[in-house]
């Protein structure tokens, strides 16, 4: 089995879909080469058939962007994969998603067919979606709730038909990491051809385990993850992508697995997606939150001034900040700030390290976080009474 986990970004589709002002196509070309630089495998750049501006969207982005595989999702009408098929037609490497939904909830309720029916639909789209090109990927939707026989049925069709990447979402956000691992194991155990594609996963936040149900999926054998940066998403969101980079880099050690993605490249890709996308990332974000590589307790602080690795399980530079930040606060101790004040190009003897302590200590007291400007007037007014 292939040791590398291919990233597909949704950022584009299921991201952009749940935002409350849609972008522009000059916006979302932005992101797209920003995913690129990224080093994501995939771009889902849109849903071509939903409206002129989006399939005006994917089309540039399918001309632009030149070393990721560009990519339009359809539903399982030949109408919606004739659009993705012409949107996409001039990328250098294009894939077509095509999805139908497979649990009883949904083929009963919202596409009121007999589950016979649902298979010929799926097996029909991918069959169309081929004509197009050799890369066809199709999504088992409400995959978490669908039964495990109809699920094993679906995928082993899709593969016959011609699918060459099958997704399985947890489109809910439902199902539990040992659910979700479980049903990945049951689809390798029991579906015969599934070695003649790669099993993909999609997860939803519902719960706030998407990553943690990929992670699962991951361990089971799944080689694609679907993902959006800052984990923005439909609801409660996507799996995350930083999220996802950063656990098979940080705990290559365990899993051995590698992915494309430049991590460097990070922060600046959470940061445009945020600005742009009008969603500001929560400050204790894992990896892009504010807090992420923020220090404020004084034993933590003199922990990874003393080594970085005590209270840092991946370094900043690795994500593309520059460097932590030590916050200075009242349990702040003695060796932050004089670490601080020699940062700020003060030499021991400028300064009694005790009496700005001291000093600091009350400040700290009464307002919280002491700033770099706060400290250096601390400095200034010990000097003054000094030499009164
Ligand atoms: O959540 C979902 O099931 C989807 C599919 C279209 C893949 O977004
Ligand atoms: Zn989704």
């Amino acid at each position: 089995m292939s040791q590398h986990v291919k990233i597909f970004d949704t950022t584009l589709r299921d991201g952009e879909q749940a935002l409350p002002a849609s972008l522009t196509v000059k916006e979302k070309l932005q992101i797209a080469l920003a995913l690129e630089k990224l080093g994501v495998d995939i771009i889902e750049a849109g849903f071509p058939v939903s409206s002129p501006g989006d399939f005006e969207s994917v089309k540039t982005i399918a001309k632009e962007v030149k070393n990721s595989i560009v990519c339009g999702l359809s539903r399982a009408l030949p109408k919606d994969i004739d659009a993705c098929g012409e949107a996409l037609r001039i990328a250098e490497r294009f894939r077509i998603h095509t999805f139908i939904a497979t649990s009883d909830i949904h083929v009963g309720t919202k596409l009121k067919k007999s589950q016979d029916e649902v298979v010929e639909m799926a097996v029909a789209a991918v069959k169309h979606a081929r004509q197009y090109t050799d890369d066809v990927e199709f999504s088992c939707e409400d995959a978490g709730r669908t039964h495990i026989d109809y699920l094993c049925r679906m995928v082993e069709s899709a593969i016959k038909a011609g699918a060459t990447t099958v997704n399985i979402p947890d489109t809910v956000g439902y199902t539990t990491p040992t659910e979700f691992g479980s049903i990945i194991q049951q689809l390798f155990n029991r579906v015969p051809n599934i070695d003649q594609a790669t099993i993909s996963v999609h997860c939803h936040n519902d719960l706030g385990l998407a990553v943690a149900n990929s992670l699962a999926a991951v361990e089971q054998g799944a080689r694609q993850v679907e993902c959006t940066v800052n984990g923005i998403g439909e609801r409660a969101g996507n799996s995350s992508l930083e999220e996802i980079a950063m656990i098979l880099q940080t705990r290559n050690e365990r899993y051995g697995l590698t992915t494309s993605i430049n991590s460097q490249e990070i922060h600046r890709t959470s940061k445009l997606v945020s600005q742009l996308c009008n969603m500001p990332v929560q400050a204790n974000k894992a990896i892009v939150g504010a807090n992420a590589f923020a220090h404020s307790s004084g034993i933590h602080q003199d922990g990874v001034l003393k080594g970085q690795n005590t209270y840092e399980i991946m370094t900043p530079e690795s994500v593309g900040l520059n460097k932590n930040q030590l916050n200075l606060t009242s349990r702040s101790g003695r060796h932050v700030i004089k670490h601080r004040l020699t940062e700020l190009g003060y030499a021991e003897s400028d300064y009694d390290l005790e009496e700005v302590y001291a000093s600091f200590l009350r400040l700290a007291d009464k307002k919280g976080q002491v700033f770099d400007y706060d400290l250096e007037a601390l400095l200034f007014f010990n000097q003054q009474k000094h030499e009164e």
